[in-house]
């Protein structure tokens, strides 16, 4: 008995329309018509349908937290770090878990199913983690969460940050995180990615670092990365978030570094939202964009995903966790802008950050999980240009959000029209 079709639906693999059938939480047929009867029904009425979108770089425990103590009057990274060490000592387990909850419901109104954070865990106490830890199982029938513990101030340079990183794997935290630009030295930080590479070899678990988040074009701790991840035997299971060092680098270098990553099967994280407000800040004219090579990355076959990285939080004052300003503002900055490179930014904010966080089951065919959005557009390019209302949001066949379309009327002379802007 099947619990759900959704008619009329726009995939992008196919030219007409197509029914998709759902039961037990699964897709069980994609067919230009499923008859049946009693059974629910949503007319998608030829709007795209897509597999969930994926944030593979957040940071929960800051989300939301705009305005407190106060706002980041300058915008600058440097008061941004000055306010989280007013807020942070201030914030009790329930502070973390309230705003957190908060935005899980904002993110599945923009219709992203999976989310990996980063947790700050130099924090003796390890609060944050307590209260994500809670999250992560509040919200498991809603959203995939996975957490990375993130010694935020320096695996070696943060007293106590080893023993409270071992402390928050013990927990359940799944991911193994790092700073090695933010170590003492470029020694100190080689160091730092080799030690957390052996943590996640001997505990079987994967390694997301933030990783040369700087200008600084002799940042090279992406190459000890690759080296550790090849040495342990970990490719394919370790991300490196940011690069954005890459951006000033020589281009011979680069040349050498792309043949290591692509023999790690490194995964490269991008946030181009954050990368292009953070990185050039130094810089007159002209200003680095900052952001890591996302076009030649992709050309390597390497695989590249977008992420949010913050919302809301004392870095960063904009956003609304919606994935596609990220895929947006991606394209632009890359000027990725043929018809496959804004496939690709498309898939930088789906199945590459599906790939990223090794999501079982993902995509939309049969035997995979019934989770999708229904957006109110008809092409990928509509989807990124428009930005469009998620119709509805699907999980396992369970609706789980829904919002109205709306369009503008405008009144010329009298005359009453409204304007719909999809092609
Ligand atoms: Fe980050």
């Amino acid at each position: 008995m099947l619990d759900l079709i959704i008619r009329n639906a726009k995939l992008s693999e196919f030219g007409d329309l197509r029914d998709i059938a759902i039961e037990d939480g699964k897709i069980r047929a994609i067919e230009s018509q499923v008859l049946a009867e009693g059974v629910e029904v949503i007319d998608a009425e030829g709007c795209l349908v897509t597999p969930p979108f994926i944030d593979s770089h957040f940071h929960m425990d800051a989300t939301l937290s705009y305005g407190q103590p106060r706002i980041n009057q300058s915008g600058t990274l440097l008061e941004g770090i000055t306010l989280w060490g007013e807020l942070n000592p201030t914030q009790k387990v329930d502070d973390f878990r309230v705003r957190a909850l908060e935005f899980c419901h904002w993110s599945i109104a923009q219709g992203v199913l999976g989310l990996r954070s980063h947790v700050d865990v130099t924090d003796k106490n390890l609060i944050a983690v307590e209260a994500l830890l809670d999250v992560r199982e509040k919200m498991k029938s809603y959203i995939d969460i996975q957490l990375v513990a993130f010694p935020q101030n320096g695996f070696l340079r943060s007293p106590g940050a080893k023993q409270n990183l071992l402390q928050a794997l013990e927990m359940g935290v799944d991911v193994v995180g790092g700073i090695p630009h933010f170590e003492r030295s470029m020694s100190d930080g080689a160091q730092s990615v080799r030690q957390l590479c052996e943590i996640a070899a001997d505990k079987g678990l994967l390694v997301d670092m933030h990783c040369d988040e700087s200008d600084d074009p002799w940042s090279r701790h992406i190459e000890t990365l690759c080296a550790e991840t090849t040495r342990l035997g970990l490719e394919g299971r370790v991300a490196g978030s940011h690069l954005t060092s890459m951006h000033s680098m020589d281009n011979y270098y680069v040349s050498k570094l792309m043949a290591l990553m692509a023999e790690a099967d490194m995964q490269v994280i991008a946030n181009p939202l954050i990368n292009i407000t953070l990185q050039g800040r130094h810089d007159t004219y002209p200003k680095r964009r900052g952001m890591t090579r996302v076009k030649e990355l992709i050309e390597n076959d390497i695989n590249v995903a977008f992420g949010h990285d913050c919302v809301m939080d004392p870095w960063y004052s904009f956003g609304s966790h919606d994935m596609l300003d990220v895929a947006h503002m991606g394209l632009h900055v890359a000027q990725m802008t043929s018809v496959e490179q804004t496939q690709s930014c498309f898939e930088a904010v789906t199945d590459n950050a599906a790939k990223v966080m090794q999501l079982e089951n993902y995509g939309i065919a049969p035997g995979k999980n019934a989770d999708l959005v229904i957006l109110d557009c008809g092409s990928i390019f509509d989807a990124i240009r428009l930005r469009p209302a998620r119709l509805h949001v699907v999980r396992r066949g369970q609706i789980i959000s829904t919002t109205k379309r709306s369009k503008p009327s405008v009144t010329i002379e009298g005359n009453i029209r409204e304007v719909d802007f999809r092609l």
